[in-house]
């Protein structure tokens, strides 16, 4: 921290001398991060100071020495997205589920504070000692983009705290631009949230100052302070530090209550500055919160009630067939463009085969279309008064554009044919569900390879550069180099972060194969059970007891071991997967070392008083240990609730010899 003006002109010398290296000789003298650390300290001065108006300020300089990337930075904890809920019912069905979770009864009215969801771009901003330290994007939710000199420049951000000036606070919100302000600066972007995301990724910090950007703090993550127990009071910390706070904010405790809360702010979200698009549901307080935890990519605790969609009129021009990463055939009407909400739509799905016949949706037809949000746009009426006399009903094609036939499923549980129709999941055999597969290996969630995009994905696979996932490790870079659009910079660039996620986690790479039903928590499930590569590898000698295994693991059905065995049951599949493991570096499943449950195993049986089943698997996990389905030689816990446990299995874990705990016991092993 600079203390004084001498200080400050002095570092600003040095800063100056910098520069001038390297412009005025092209040599850099000083390592990016330092160059960056004294130029924040010089910003955050003229922030705060009065500086004489005789004196060149930093922020007035052009010409900085260029940070090459936003570098990397591990968030304090995982920043997570929000899960979306549609309509009433998905409400509903939250607010029963963490009720369940938490095993409170009915009448019990947990209560929830409810908040306008911000159409913007998140931050997570660092504070230590009271002082801005740190801002960072969110990234990939693991690690975040350094963009503090950026989130610097927005006023609404405190550079310092007003009462909290010792130990660290994180605070996380959501940067936007204001309505009244994005009509000066609309002919460059579409919409505000694209003008806040473009400023502040400005390598040049003046140029994100130019920019009219706010700030509103929505929350923090657990540190080992103890500020408050609510969300509604850590708010009201934050609006005394400084911080600017919706003021929409209200604690709501009822189904009731709401819905009452939403239709209000949804009828006043025209008239707003800002702009928003649902309205956000988080339990209030934060033990609960820490309780329910968290889901892979999104909190339990908390749930996003979008507002319901805009919508548009147009014209199929053409219907055209998706195929995706598990077969599904998408329909998709290409539409004349339309302007709906600020974003123009040229594609807007039509859900299935049984949905276009079901609205008898023909190519000509004049149609409504709604956005929600980022979700995919939709065909939701047809005008029939509009149709040409001429019209024909829509073909629905019978085969793949592969060559393959496709395939309705039965449904066990429901006794009814899928609304869709599938290329059955011969997984890489299918030329078109393998593109889509490649989309999803390189994603973000799986293995981030940065610089390749879907987009890039799309065109490597028409200029056949790359046909199946492997053929990523075999890219000519001097070819691409040559590209339109690419250079020597990129293409470097691509090979660096192809090469950087070589090496991957077990889980990770097991979810970037993409197996139908193999999602994210599954991947992890079976991470955990193989521990290593070469564990997993025994599913492809399709040894049937490898599988059958797989049946004690909690959270793995037939549906996903069905779906293992196909996979591997198919040569072309276990060629990319053999050709994938050759080329890259897959590190042993992360076990967790410490917990009181480290190898140690559990089943239960029977409702509990205090918590639920889900609760009480989330403690045995978060200690590192495992929960079984059934009872085996393996299982070293059963516990046995009050309420209605199996007796069957109480006997069998008898037979086998198994410690058994009673519900009190339970409580006492959890909180000694
Ligand atoms: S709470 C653990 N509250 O919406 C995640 N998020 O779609 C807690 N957002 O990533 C997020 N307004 O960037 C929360 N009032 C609000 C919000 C909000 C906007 C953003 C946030 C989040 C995204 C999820």
């Amino acid at each position: 921290m600079i203390k004084d003006i001498s200080e400050y002109k002095k570092k600003k010398k040095i800063l100056i001398k910098h520069n001038k290296y390297y412009y005025d000789h092209n040599v850099s003298k000083i390592d990016d991060a330092s160059y960056d650390k004294l130029k924040i300290e010089l910003l955050n001065f003229e922030k705060n100071s009065i500086i004489p108006v005789n004196e060149i300020k930093v922020s007035d300089l052009v010409g900085y020495k260029p940070s090459k990337k936003f570098s990397k930075v591990k968030h304090y904890e995982r920043m997570l997205s929000l899960d979306n809920a549609f309509d009433k019912n998905d409400i509903i069905d939250f607010y029963k589920r963490i009720n369940n979770y938490l095993n409170f009864k009915s009448n019990f009215r947990l209560e929830l504070f409810a908040e306008p969801k911000i159409d913007g771009i998140s931050a997570s901003l660092k504070y230590i000692n009271g002082n801005l330290v740190q801002g960072l994007s969110r990234g990939d939710g693991e690690y975040g983009e350094d963009i503090t000199e950026n989130l610097l420049t927005v006023s609404d951000i405190p550079k310092k705290l007003k009462k909290l000036k010792s130990g660290e606070l994180i605070v996380r919100g959501e940067v936007y631009i204001p309505r009244s302000k994005f009509n000066h600066i609309s002919e460059k972007f579409a919409n505000p949230r694209n003008a806040a995301s473009g400023s502040l990724r400005q390598k040049d910090a003046t140029n994100t100052s130019k920019i009219p950007l706010s700030f509103f703090a929505y929350g923090t993550i657990f540190m080992n302070h103890d500020l408050c127990n609510k969300q509604s009071e850590f708010l009201n910390i934050l609006k005394s530090e400084g911080f600017q706070i919706n003021s929409f904010g209200q604690i709501v405790k009822n189904e009731d209550d709401l819905f009452k809360n939403y239709e209000k702010i949804e009828s006043v979200r025209s008239q707003l500055d800002y702009d928003i698009d649902g309205i956000v549901y988080k339990v209030d307080e934060f033990k609960l919160q820490q309780r329910l935890g968290n889901l892979t990519n999104s909190p339990r605790w908390a749930i996003a009630h979008k507002f319901s969609a805009e919508k548009g009129i147009s014209k199929i021009k053409n219907i055209e067939i998706q195929i995706g990463r598990t077969g599904a055939l998408t329909p998709v009407a290409k539409i004349n463009p339309v302007n709906i909400g600020g974003v123009t739509v040229s594609n807007a799905t039509l859900h299935n085969e049984d949905e276009i016949k079901r609205k008898d949706i023909r190519i000509g037809d004049t149609v409504i279309v709604q956005r929600a949000g980022d979700v995919i746009p939709q065909v939701v009426q047809v005008d029939k008064s509009k149709r040409e006399k001429n019209s024909k009903k829509f073909l629905f094609p019978k085969k793949c554009p592969c060559g393959f036939e496709t395939i309705k499923e039965f449904n066990k549980i429901t006794k009814k044919y899928d609304a869709v129709r599938r290329c059955p999941d011969r997984g890489y055999e299918c030329n078109l569900i393998t593109k889509e597969k490649i989309k999803h290996y390189v994603s973000k969630d799986a293995m981030n390879i940065e610089g390749l995009g879907k987009k890039v994905v799309e065109n490597f696979w028409e200029m056949n550069l790359v046909k199946l996932p492997q053929d990523i490790y075999n890219l000519n870079f001097d070819k691409i180099a040559k590209l339109e659009g690419w250079g020597k910079l990129s293409a470097e660039n691509l090979k660096k972060s192809i090469n950087k996620t070589k090496k991957i986690s077990l889980d990770k790479f097991i979810y970037s194969l993409g197996i139908r039903h193999i999602g994210q928590e599954n991947a992890k499930i079976l991470g955990k059970y193989f521990q290593s590569i070469k564990f997993f590898n025994k599913l492809m000698t399709e040894n049937e007891s490898s599988y059958k295994d797989l049946f004690e693991l909690d959270g793995i059905g037939e549906t996903q071991i069905n779906s293992l065995k196909n996979f591997f049951s198919n040569n072309t599949n276990k060629k990319v997967f053999k050709e994938l493991v050759k080329n890259l570096s897959i590190s042993d499943f992360k076990m967790q070392l410490k917990g009181k449950f480290i190898n140690k195993t559990f089943m239960f049986t029977g409702g509990m008083e205090k918590m639920s089943r889900s609760e009480a698997k989330q403690i045995v996990e978060n200690e590192g240990g495992k929960v079984l389905g059934s009872p085996s030689k393996k299982l070293d816990y059963l516990v046995i609730g009050d309420s209605k446990p199996t007796v069957k299995k109480v006997n069998q874990a008898k037979d086998l010899g198994i410690k058994i705990l009673k519900e009190k016991d339970w409580y006492k092993l959890i909180n000694p």
